[in-house]
């Protein structure tokens, strides 16, 4: 929630030139870029300043609306289209700054032609950076879980990293399939912390193999194109029977462009024929809630 971020922001000073982040006055952040690391093919990494503490949560599914423009005093007074915001969603655990307030924290830059992205990936380091957020319900592991599926294809695995910290955090076991190829995989293994038992996976034979890991895992996390849920519910109740409502949580891919509920660009459809918002209550979602 942005209110949780304003309760534990650090207020600076505001200052176009500055070098520090700052909450500003109108409630948009002003972050400083830090770091640009190539993740491909899935983007980029945007390793970004915050005046914020690091325990305010990056989480699976929590997002930041970026402006693709210059971060000015001028832009901030007059300019609050959302046409230029892009969705940045969290790909990493936030960072507290050593000796200095705030934290960093790793956004996602996807691979696209879009110019905005293509200026986000441009920015200079240690330039600023206004970003609306962050939004999105941070996914929760339930308590009891210590046994981790977590599924993305090698445009999505930066976005699960959240979640994959938080179980190796408490201490728990995590799988990850990545559907793919060995070649198209590899750039990205770097990313994923050495605990982590990770198998790449061809579309051809994805679905059979989902079936041993799904057995024994008591909490299952996806990242995947949208169209590849339907299927993924059905295997589960092939092979567990039932299907627990909380056992699989996915990431919804919508277009989300004024973050607060307001343009409905990011509407799904639910299981029982309705619709809902991603950004208010997303993206990420019971699995079971939104396939039939
Ligand atoms: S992004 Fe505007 S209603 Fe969800």
């Amino acid at each position: 929630m942005p209110q949780a971020i304003i309760l534990q922001a650090i207020i600076m000073v505001s200052n176009f030139s500055s070098t520090t982040p700052v909450l500003n006055a109108d409630g948009t952040i002003s972050a400083i870029v830090r770091d640009r690391q190539a993740a491909a093919p899935a983007g980029w990494l945007l390793r970004v300043w915050l005046p914020v503490a690091y325990h305010a949560g990056g989480g699976f599914g929590r997002f930041f609306l970026a402006r693709c423009a210059e971060d000015t005093t001028e832009a901030r007074r007059n300019d609050w289209s959302i046409y230029n915001r892009r969705a940045l969603f969290c790909a990493g655990m936030p960072q507290a700054m050593p000796d200095q307030a705030g934290s960093t924290w790793d956004l996602l830059v996807p691979a696209t032609a879009d110019p905005g992205h293509s200026w986000l990936t441009q920015r200079p380091l240690d330039s600023a950076l206004n970003l609306l957020g962050p939004f999105g319900h941070s996914f929760e592991l339930p308590a009891h879980a210590r046994a981790l599926l977590a599924l993305a294809d090698t445009q999505t695995l930066p976005l699960i990293l959240p979640v994959v910290h938080t179980m190796l955090d408490r201490g728990g076991r995590v799988t990850l399939l990545i559907r793919g190829d060995m070649d198209t995989a590899s750039p990205l293994l770097s990313l994923v912390p050495i605990p982590v038992e990770v198998r790449i996976i061809d579309a051809a034979n994805w679905l059979a193999q989902l079936s041993e890991p799904m057995r024994w895992a008591d909490q299952l996390c996806a990242a995947l194109p949208n169209q590849q849920y339907p299927e993924l519910a059905h295997q589960i109740r092939t092979v567990r029977f039932q299907f627990d409502t909380a056992f699989a949580q996915v990431l919804v891919t919508s277009d989300l462009l004024c973050g607060v509920g307001a343009c409905l660009a990011c509407v799904v459809s639910t299981r029982d024929g309705g619709f809902t918002r991603a950004c208010m209550h997303g993206p990420v979602f019971p699995l079971a809630s939104i396939t039939a």
